[in-house]
């Protein structure tokens, strides 16, 4: 955590200074109009975000809870990475994009359950320097930030000064639990703070220290509920997604749209990329991950993100891409082009059998079947598809046995994983209530099956080698089955040859 009391920046005083005489800061603090805190009414994630404190809350009602937002990371010197809150701190706050970095969600235990109150660094006044001397955090320089009345109004919940977070810690309880991947400093502190309370509790006896922090693996066990609790959508988000799916749309009618000017520049991998996340920026925060935009035998690299080859008409062009919104919610599309406009026979039929392992997979999903169903599912296509074309050295049957699995050779990945406010949500999940945890109605994850021949893979005709094809929708699990948020954008082999012939 940035320290609170600290008002000087990162800024390298050997290229700039700032004025520091007394008659330069009277000046400069003086004559501006009042700051108005305009108090919005509550945002709609709001009573969402409060129903998800009390789940959290009937998990752990006795021990306060500790939830950073983190700090922007470092790219070099003193710039930073675009800052993104924590996924659990979000998920709790309902704050997104426009989070205050540094804030802090502390949970204090009550008879009824627990307190929450948000800690966070609000607007500076005039009669500090920082909003003029502080390059990380001066509103002169990364722009205003709102007061504590408007974030209370906004999100539903009681806030106080980041200057107040340490009292609060000082008191903390041994019986305490924080998100400590999130702040090394907070965590540091914590850590201390908690053992000294537990040292003073036992009377000196501090045999349980030396066999490691006994804080962690409850902690950790924190990290591992909040990611459970985003397994299951709830309205809100559910709607977040449809939007972002639809955002992503809009992203991939652009690439298809720009084509021409994609395929005459020798980089055209960047093009696709700039022009879908240029669409990520106008319709939401950004991407909610590195676009892949992979032409001709670059689609074979399964995070191909590098992107700078050319887009060459005969070739097949993997863009898999999703547009975060300003909430966090991702999609994640992918959508394989041939960039002619048409298939040749041996494309179409590669498309055809990951489409048809695709359809194969959401055909089964509904509340009650097992996730890893929907990767099997899957793979019996591939499985079926590969040993007809003569690619493997066994029947399918006997390549699906676990013992064998040869047709995985072409497609090393997973099926499936859960999305939401991370493109691979729920990843602290048990294995118990993700791979083999049972479906339920609001699960969003992704069906994308792919078949990829290496350009130097022996083992595959001539004809196959530098084909990679992946089809990627984003599911929800609906009361009765399954719904295809991706379904608009195109995705049969007719379908897409008809879109890029739109233009
Ligand atoms: N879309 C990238 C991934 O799922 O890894
Ligand atoms: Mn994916």
């Amino acid at each position: 955590m940035a320290d609170p009391t600290k008002t000087t920046s990162r800024a390298t005083e050997n290229r700039s200074t700032t004025p520091s005489s007394d008659a330069f800061k009277d000046y400069i603090g003086s004559n501006w109009a009042d700051r108005v805190d305009v108090v919005p009414p509550a945002r709609e994630q709001a009573a969402y975000a409060a129903a998800r404190r009390q789940r959290l809350s009937a998990l752990y009602p006795n021990a306060t809870i500790v939830i950073p937002a983190g700090s922007p990371k470092v790219r070099s010197n003193d710039t930073d990475y675009p800052f993104r809150a924590h996924s659990g701190f979000a998920h709790l706050t309902g704050w997104g994009s426009d989070t205050v970095p540094g804030s802090v969600l502390v949970l204090l235990p009550t008879a009824q359950g627990h307190d929450a109150t948000l800690y966070f660094r609000e607007a500076a006044g005039r009669d500090s320097d920082e909003f003029y001397a502080n390059s990380d955090i001066g509103e002169f320089w990364t722009g205003p930030r709102p007061g504590l009345a408007s974030v209370a109004a906004d999100l539903g919940l009681a806030t106080a000064s980041i200057h107040e977070l340490a009292g609060v810690l000082e008191s903390l309880a041994t019986d305490s639990v924080l998100l400590r991947e999130v702040d090394a400093e907070l965590t540091s502190t914590i850590d201390t703070r908690r053992i000294a309370t537990s040292r003073a509790d036992e009377n000196g006896d501090f045999a349980f220290v030396a066999n490691g922090n006994p804080f962690e693996e409850r902690d950790i066990e924190l990290a591992r509920d909040l990611s459970e609790l985003r397994l299951v959508k709830d309205s809100y988000e559910i709607h977040e997604m449809r939007l972002a799916v639809d955002a992503t749309k809009l992203g991939f009618d652009d690439v298809v749209a720009d084509l021409p000017a994609i395929i005459a520049h020798p980089r055209g991998e960047r093009l696709v990329e700039g022009t879908f996340n240029r669409r990520a920026r106008a319709e939401g925060n950004t991407v909610g991950y590195d676009t892949i935009a992979a032409s001709g035998p670059h689609a074979c690299i399964l995070h191909w993100v590098r992107n700078d080859g050319p887009v060459v008409p005969g070739d097949l062009i993997l863009l898999d891409a999703g547009i975060e919104l300003e909430s966090y919610y991702t999609a994640d599309i992918t959508r394989t082009l041939p960039v002619s406009g048409t298939f040749t026979e041996v494309q179409r039929r590669v498309y055809e059998a990951v489409l048809e392992a695709a359809d194969a997979a959401f055909a089964i999903v509904r509340p009650g079947i097992r996730f890893r169903e929907i990767h099997q599912a899957a793979m019996a296509v591939i499985a079926k598809k590969t040993a007809e074309w003569g690619l493997l050295p066994v029947t399918a049957e006997e390549s699906t046995k676990p013992e064998n699995q040869f047709h995985r050779r072409y497609m090393v990945h997973g099926t499936s994983h859960h999305l939401g406010i991370d493109v691979h949500d729920c990843a602290q999940a048990r294995r118990d209530l993700y791979l083999d945890g049972v479906l339920e109605a609001g699960m969003v994850f992704t069906i994308e099956p792919g078949l990829y021949f290496q350009p130097d893979d022996l083992s595959v005709p001539e004809e196959f080698r530098g084909i990679g094809v992946r089809i990627e929708d984003d599911i929800l699990v609906t009361e009765s089955g399954a719904e295809n948020l991706s379904i608009g954008t195109p995705r049969t082999a007719d379908d897409v040859e008809a879109w890029l012939a739109r233009g």
